[in-house]
């Protein structure tokens, strides 16, 4: 293993901002974001960066970075140190497990900037945004909670949209390289800044996913979509 990567990896150990996931324990949420509040999740936050836009947007909101790369975590986790903010954590751990680390209804909503877009169809359940992915976000989210999808890969947005049909989920919005400086979505990390620099489309997504019962069974998303247009299954 490389040395840079030792001395992070033994750097994250003791950083007061990042759960190591293979070793939390009950009530580390609570303990890190104070009881009942709930937190905006970014999924596969790689270096972190939406992570530590949002915090700095919104000072009065927590915000927990999730990636099983740990080299790249630290960088968020240094800066978040660095700049004070305190309302930004970084669990390490592979999101396939994020219910066990996770209390039901606690998100307030899930951010997945430019996720690996695993283009081979074996790879299509990995992705996530996949419905096997989008069934562990379901009983996660808090009601009202969304999920944001940012991306320059026209096929995943595809597989997207027909993933959250197939769960029973909405399109709430649709909008291809419109951010705006007073919108969340304006965070440019530095994937979108090389993809809008290659001059690509950076296609926004957000949807909402019906609630999970406690029996399991499908409940029916509450709130209307934007509009008749953007209705994922309608007509
Ligand atoms: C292309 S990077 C995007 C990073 C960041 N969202 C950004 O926009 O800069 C994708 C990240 O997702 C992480 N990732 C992919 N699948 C994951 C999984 N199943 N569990 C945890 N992290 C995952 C990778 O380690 C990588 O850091």
């Amino acid at each position: 293993m490389a040395r840079q990567k030792l001395v992070r990896f033994a750097a994250l150990e003791n950083m007061p901002n990042v759960i190591d996931g293979r070793r939390d324990r009950p009530g580390w949420f609570d303990d890190v974001f104070g009881p009942q509040s709930t937190v905006t999740i970014e999924l596969g936050c790689g270096r972190g960066e939406y992570t530590l836009g949002l915090a700095r947007r919104h000072p009065d909101r927590g915000f927990l970075g999730i990636d099983r790369n740990g080299g790249r975590l630290w960088n968020g986790a240094v800066v978040a140190l660095d700049e004070g903010l305190s309302n930004a954590a970084f669990l390490r751990a592979p999101i396939e497990d994020i219910e066990g680390h996770i209390p039901p209804g606690r998100v307030a909503d899930l951010w997945i900037p430019f996720p690996d877009p695993l283009p081979k169809r074996r790879q299509t359940q990995h992705r996530l945004v996949s419905p096997l992915f989008l069934e562990r976000y379901r009983g996660l989210l808090a009601p009202g909670g969304s999920v944001h999808l940012k991306t320059d890969d026209a096929e995943l947005v595809a597989f997207a949209e027909e993933a959250v049909r197939s769960v029973g989920g909405q399109l709430l919005r649709a909008a291809n390289a419109n951010a705006t400086d007073q919108d969340e979505t304006a965070i440019h990390t530095t994937y979108e800044r090389k993809y809008r620099t290659q001059g690509r489309t950076i296609y926004e997504r957000q949807f909402l996913l019906p609630r999970a019962s406690r029996s399991g069974v499908h409940t029916t998303v509450r709130r209307n979509a934007v509009s008749s247009s953007s209705t994922l299954g309608g007509s």
